[in-house]
């Protein structure tokens, strides 16, 4: 098994800041239209920094350990460093993804670009969907 496959394998297994907060400062749901699979993710804001983040969901291995992996990449992370977050960062912490999983991973991506904007901030540097 790859390295990649590993990663994956384990966060799918054993996701990391899955559950809910009782106080989130945004909680937003997104969802892959043509499969359905869906990543629900909630923050919480203190001083401009991520303090805490959960998400939920249910969804294909790849997607739902793209989410688990996100939240660990987010916490403690300013919002305006999320703003300048791409895509690619995650893609790349993943290991790479074979084209015709883009989707599946990018889903938490796209979560996570819905909750900048609930917080207000523009999401200026929103990617293209690949
Ligand atoms: Fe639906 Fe992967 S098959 S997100």
């Amino acid at each position: 098994m790859s390295p990649y496959e590993d990663l994956i394998i384990d966060h799918w297994r054993h996701p990391r800041n899955k559950g809910t907060l009782p106080d989130p400062d945004v909680d937003v749901t997104e969802a892959n239209v043509p499969c359905g699979d869906v990543v629900r993710l909630q923050l919480k804001v203190r001083n401009g920094k991520v303090e805490n983040v959960r998400f939920d969901g249910r969804g294909c291995a790849i997607s739902m350990a793209s989410a688990s992996l996100l939240t660990e990449m987010l916490k403690g992370k300013r919002l305006e460093e999320l703003e300048e977050m791409r895509q690619e960062e995650l893609l790349e912490a993943l290991g790479g993804v074979i084209k015709p999983r883009l989707n599946c991973a990018l889903l938490s991506f796209r979560t996570l670009r819905k909750a900048l904007e609930a917080l207000g901030k523009t999401g200026s540097h929103v990617n293209p969907s690949p």
